[in-house]
């Protein structure tokens, strides 16, 4: 199986979203990122479940929603609503990890817990079986544009390990810093999505990024 890109939206366009998400359908992306930030949990504000609505209708792409969000239990509904077929929590933003994760499994939808990079892979311990995805931070969350963070790599291969030995199908996603220098090296420590944001629309040939990881295969022992 191949490694996957996640374009993040938060580097588009925001005044043209829709051509944006067209333009990474075309370009082989299968999911794109959503980058949801509350002014709370992170100072900035992006978009929320309007949004998310409004671009629903005019794409088949996998919506990976990032909720950068304090209580996410309170918003969960309005994003099923919305449409986005996966939600992550941060592990932060939460004191009842367990009631979220099984609130978005109810309603149908995959479920993910985000790291940050202080944050030890320990606090899955009990939740294992909630998890479709795990999401290694690499940077510190609330902007794109910023430097991979390289002390994450060890994360990553022991996310993965524990993933392998526990015969569990989660998807290992690390956000933050990708770029065609690093997607390599990330893929090889176990990642199995890849986001990516300037590197896919402020660079040169971003768009062909996503092909590029798409040749990775996923990495396994560990
Ligand atoms: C950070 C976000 C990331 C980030 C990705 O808060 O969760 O998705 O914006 O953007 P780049 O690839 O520019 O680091
Ligand atoms: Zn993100």
């Amino acid at each position: 199986m191949a490694v996957k890109l996640a374009p993040s939206l938060l580097s588009a366009d925001f005044s043209r979203l829709r051509d944006e998400v067209k333009r990474i359908e075309d370009s082989g992306a299968e999911w794109v990122h959503l980058d949801i930030m509350d002014g709370h949990f992170v100072p900035s504000i992006t978009i929320g479940p309007p949004v998310v609505k409004a671009l629903r209708p005019h794409t088949g792409l996998f919506m990976d929603a990032h909720l950068m969000v304090s209580e996410p239990e309170r918003h969960i509904a309005s994003f099923v609503e919305a449409g986005v077929n996966l939600l992550t929590v941060q592990a932060e933003a939460t004191v009842h990890l367990d009631r979220v994760l099984r609130k978005i499994k109810e309603q149908g939808i995959k479920a993910g817990v985000a790291l940050n990079p202080a944050t030890a892979p320990a606090v899955l311990e009990y939740v294992w079986p909630l998890l479709d995805l795990v999401l290694v931070m690499s940077v510190n969350p609330g902007a794109g544009g910023q430097e991979f963070i390289p002390a994450v790599l060890p994360k990553i291969k022991a996310v993965a390990r524990e993933i392998e030995a526990r015969e569990l199908t989660a998807e290992v996603e690390v956000d933050g810093g990708g770029n065609r220098t690093n997607a390599r090296q990330i893929a090889e420590a176990g990642a199995t999505v890849l986001v990516a944001g300037s590197a896919v629309f402020k660079a040169k040939n971003g768009m062909s990024l996503i092909k590029e990881v798409n040749t990775y295969g996923r990495k396994t022992g560990l």
